[in-house]
């Protein structure tokens, strides 16, 4: 499976040391879960909007289109940041690994049912993604930003300090879930 052609926007990070940390990292949740190449894009982003899942069973927004809609949002926001003259105030490598692998959690958190449907693990249920995700990275090392987008780019980081760049993460996942949930139900 190429990672890097799932995605592209591995290669705006520049760092090849990072680079390859991130491709290890997503290779490796990948291949634990158990997904072939076919089933990434059967993989809904979230379980908790319904109306995201479509006939044949086939998500209206996958796992893998999120994880890039968030990434390239961050660097959107790492640009306009740029605009603003504070650009330098941010470390646009960690900031896109850490959108890339926010949700690298969620390829070990979901499974399928005998049915084909895409449903959460028991360790999911009672660990979520974002400490399985953490679990998962452990061997690459990676720098802090990185761990911490992981494991508090959700709820779990509401009471803990989040690191700027987490933050731009947190809010640019919200901005991929709130309004995009309430489209869905509102249809
Ligand atoms: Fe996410």
């Amino acid at each position: 499976m190429e990672i890097k052609k799932l995605f592209p926007e591995i290669e705006e990070i520049g760092n090849e040391e990072l680079k390859n940390k991130v491709i290890k990292a997503l290779e490796k949740a990948i291949n634990i879960g158990g997904w072939n190449e076919e089933d990434l894009h059967l993989i809904p982003f979230t379980l908790l909007i319904p109306e995201l899942i479509g006939k044949n069973s086939i998500p209206k927004i996958s796992i893998i289109k999120h994880i890039r809609a968030v990434t390239q949002m961050c660097i959107a926001t790492y640009e306009r940041y740029e605009m603003l003259g504070i650009g330098d105030k941010l470390n646009k490598d960690e900031l896109i690994a850490g959108g890339l692998l926010h949700d690298v959690g969620k390829f070990i958190e979901y499974e399928r049912d005998k049915t084909g449907k895409i449903i959460q693990t028991k360790d999911g249920k009672y660990i979520r993604h974002p400490a399985m995700g953490l679990e998962l990275v452990y061997e690459f090392d990676l720098p802090l930003i990185v761990r911490q987008a992981i494991v508090f780019h959700s709820k779990e980081g509401d009471k803990i300090p989040r690191l700027t760049e987490v933050e731009i993460i947190h809010r640019c996942d919200f901005l991929c879930f709130a309004p995009v949930k309430q489209i869905f139900e509102n249809k």
